[in-house]
């Protein structure tokens, strides 16, 4: 069983679906926000998690001292895995060096397709007839690392933005539990 940690700055329903998959292969034993207040705390609160709020903003320009005391945190609790699910910040080479392998993320495009933001809109502009969500594993260029899952939506006509993120989000909270899953049970086991 390994130890996952989950990192968010937001909602949290991704978070809760990584919580709620049957599965035995990981089990979630810390979440921490970058953003006080975020709304998946209380979620993690609720499945008895532990949780941690570490404000980025405390840190200033030092991204690297705001992820020392996460990778403090990590380290004290041995985590084998860290998921991003909805952590809006992007981690430097220290943080993504140091969990390299271990580390992963949901973003919503078909990547290589729309790494970064407005995923669903530049699929939209682009005339695409096909959109999704992909689970990777994190290197240091954003949204690039090795694609472990994808799910995949026809766009329909008169689809936006906005319909596009609501249609989408149920076949993430199916396909991350299933991706973190797989990484888990194909690592070694202890980091
Ligand atoms: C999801 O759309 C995910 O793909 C992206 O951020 C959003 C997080 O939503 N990385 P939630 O906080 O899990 O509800």
């Amino acid at each position: 069983m390994k130890r996952v940690a989950v990192l968010i700055s937001g909602r949290g329903t991704n978070l809760q679906a990584l919580i709620d998959a049957k599965q035995d292969a990981y089990k979630i034993v810390l979440v921490i926000s970058n953003v006080p207040g975020a709304e998946g705390l209380e979620k993690a609160r609720r499945a008895g998690i532990e949780t941690l709020v570490i404000d980025h903003k405390r840190f200033g320009k030092d991204r690297e001292a705001f992820e020392r005391e996460i990778d403090t945190e990590l380290g004290a609790r041995a985590i084998d895995i860290v998921a991003l699910a909805g952590f809006m910040r992007v981690l430097t080479p220290f943080f993504v060096r140091a969990w390299a392998g271990h580390l992963v993320n949901i973003h919503p495009s078909l990547l290589p397709k729309y790494p970064g933001t407005k995923t669903h809109e530049r699929a939209l502009e682009a005339g695409d007839r096909e959109h999704g969500a992909t689970v990777h594993l994190v290197v240091e260029e954003v949204d690039a690392g090795e694609i472990l899952g994808q799910a995949t939506l026809q766009i329909e006509p008169g689809d936006t933005p906005e319909t596009l993120a609501q249609r989408l989000l149920p076949l993430e909270h199916d396909l991350y539990p299933r991706c973190l899953a797989k990484l888990a049970r194909s690592l070694p086991e202890s980091r």
